[in-house]
């Protein structure tokens, strides 16, 4: 895969029109732009016609998390506005995702429309390990549970999952080449870790067998961005 393909650059901005001068400052060294919450919550569909329009790739990160029915029919609207990619929760069970993905082919096949990779989140990178067992309870660590979690949404017949770099190789191995991973809470050597936990460097997430990085304040919150995405990318191109 190029390497700009496997850097999604995180538009975790709330002025739409910031996000698309963002696009088009970076569209030399990116592929896929992530929209998530912020963005989405201020600029709506809106934005991803007009990241469309640039003919730049979505990935709409919401991370739906509900049950069944209001899932798989917010999935249609999703796959209906053309992104390549979207995602839910994998702890909103089996079943939840089993009915979107049913839901999403049903609709792209009869609407003739591509239809998007739906990705599970696992365990959020910002939970550290103790977080994890003393504050949400759970009695085994979260390798252990992101394996689980990735099983489910292969069974499911999800396209991949969201996971951090410490879990990848384990994924990866079980799952095989074809089972997507992207992953989060990206940080080179020279950025800080902020709220994320489960960091990792690019080199590193992409030897464990990361397929796309995710990167959102490692390059925008740097004095300068466009350097900070050069040295990503170098270290993209020697991994
Ligand atoms: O700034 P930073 O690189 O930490 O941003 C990471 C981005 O990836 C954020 O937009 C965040 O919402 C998203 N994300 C994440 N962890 C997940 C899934 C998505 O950090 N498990």
């Amino acid at each position: 895969m190029p390497h700009k393909d496997r850097l999604i650059l995180a538009l975790d901005l709330n002025d739409p029109d910031h996000a698309l001068e963002v696009v088009d400052k970076f569209s030399e060294w990116v592929t896929t732009f992530k929209v998530g919450l912020e963005l989405f919550s201020t600029a709506g569909p809106e934005i991803v016609r007009k990241i469309h329009d640039r003919e730049k790739k979505v990935f709409l990160d919401l991370k739906f998390h509900d049950i069944p029915n209001t899932v798989s029919r917010a999935a249609v609207q999703v796959a209906r506005l053309g992104v390549s990619m979207f995602n839910l929760h994998a702890s909103g069970g089996y079943e939840m995702m089993r009915r979107t993905r049913d839901a999403v082919v049903e609709t792209c096949l009869k609407e003739n429309i591509p239809r998007p990779k739906i990705i599970a989140v696992t365990v959020l990178t910002s939970i550290s390990e103790d977080e994890f067992r003393n504050e949400m309870g759970f009695q085994h660590g979260i390798r252990t549970h992101v394996r689980h979690l990735a099983s489910m949404a292969n069974e499911a017949g999800l396209d991949g999952v969201v996971a951090s770099g410490h879990e990848v190789s384990s994924i990866r191995k079980k799952h095989g080449k074809d089972f997507i991973i992207v992953t989060p809470g990206i940080r080179p050597s020279w950025s800080p870790p902020d709220d994320q936990k489960r960091t990792m460097t690019p080199r590193d997430a992409l030897r464990n067998g990361a397929d796309y990085l995710v990167i959102g304040r490692a390059v925008l919150a740097q004095k300068n961005p466009l350097e900070a995405i050069d040295l990503i990318t170098l270290e993209i191109l020697s991994s």
